[in-house]
């Protein structure tokens, strides 16, 4: 599949999993390779901009003004900050309250009404979210989502209001967040997963309360870090270096055997665990490499943009099809 197609399958992408897998990175790299198959991207931090910052080379955090990060010919990305507070001020704004709103928010009046009200923060950043897919200036909007926890509370909130609140905007925002939330053809949510055991164990619980709870569809699987499979590492070091004509002293040969000991110990658990994710979750899967550098800049964010863009290549239309089928 092309990429340009699979990602104008739904306007709004909401990239989730467990806190530490790498949603920040891996929506980065998404928003990255839909600038640069020509589309215009809205990356969307809930609460803080985490790592996004430098992972497209920019020197200070993001806040609540969009702003171009990254252009591509006649594609870009434009991120910003999205909080309860600045929703409550927009939605306030809005509805022409605007001088009320700022002083509303300061004096804490949010924190008292989100402790009546549960779901109302979240409420309102969907609903900010929602407003922004319909208005169409974005062909993809981005979200990077809170730890999968919170992800499907995040998600479920609305659920939750619509059967509290009876009528009233609140309720009407509800019920359009839940009609973006079922409709694959507005909203798809991403997981992301390392394959390591604790991980994909989470994963798969998670992913079938997206698909109970929220009702939401669910895209591939994102399984990042993955370590690419090296070949040779169970043979004697002595012999492969005589082999190869070398000498090693034996400090060294004892270190690579240690070495190649650990990560051949890697691989046969990261194999384990990419098994078992296949044959307990039928998600299709996009695998991205571990990379190995102390830090990841838009260097790296290019590399893993290509990653997917192949892994997307890969991908078969009628496979997606299918899971499409199952979860609604
Ligand atoms: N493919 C990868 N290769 C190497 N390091 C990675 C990769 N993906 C993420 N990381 C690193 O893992 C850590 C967590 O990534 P991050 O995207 O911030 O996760 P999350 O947003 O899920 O908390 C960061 O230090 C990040 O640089
Ligand atoms: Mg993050």
């Amino acid at each position: 599949m092309e990429p340009r197609a699979f990602l104008t399958q739904s306007r709004v992408l909401v990239v989730a999993g467990k806190g530490g897998v790498g949603k920040t990175t891996v929506t980065a790299a998404l928003a990255r390779l839909a600038a640069d198959s020509g589309l215009k991207v809205l990356v969307v931090a809930l609460d803080d901009s985490g790592a996004l910052p430098s992972l497209f080379g920019a020197d200070s955090s993001f806040s609540y003004d969009e702003q171009v990060v990254y252009e591509s010919g006649a594609g870009s990305v434009v991120a910003r900050v999205l909080t309860p507070d600045d929703a409550l001020v927009e939605y306030l704004m809005d509805h022409g309250l605007k001088r009320v709103a700022k002083r509303l928010v300061q004096s804490g009046v949010l924190d008292v009404v989100a402790t009546a009200i549960p779901g109302i923060r979240e409420i309102l950043v969907l609903g900010k979210v929602k407003q922004i897919e319909r208005a169409g200036e974005y062909d993809l909007v981005l979200l990077d989502a809170p730890a999968t926890g919170h992800a499907v509370r995040f998600l479920t909130s609305a659920s939750g209001l619509l059967d509290a609140a009876r009528g009233g905007p609140l309720r009407s925002q509800a019920s359009d967040v839940i009609e973006m939330l079922h409709d694959p053809g507005r909203c798809q949510v991403l997981l992301v997963a390392l394959p390591e055991e604790t991980p994909v164990n989470e994963l798969i619980e998670t992913a079938y309360r997206f698909e109970d709870e929220v009702g939401v569809l669910l895209g591939p699987v994102v399984v990042n870090s993955c370590y690419e499979q090296l070949e040779g590492l169970s043979s004697e070091v002595g012999a492969a270096a005589a082999l190869a004509g070398e000498e090693l002293e034996a400090p060294v040969q004892a270190a690579l055997g240690e070495a190649a000991a650990f990560r051949l110990g890697r691989q046969e658990l990261q194999s384990a665990q990419l098994k078992r994710l296949k044959t307990e979750l039928p998600l299709p899967e996009l695998r991205l490499p571990h990379l190995f550098v102390a830090e990841l800049g838009p260097e790296e964010v290019a590399r893993l943009a290509a990653a997917i863009g192949s892994a997307v290549q890969g991908l078969d239309a009628s496979e997606l099809a299918a899971a499409t089928r199952r979860a609604i």
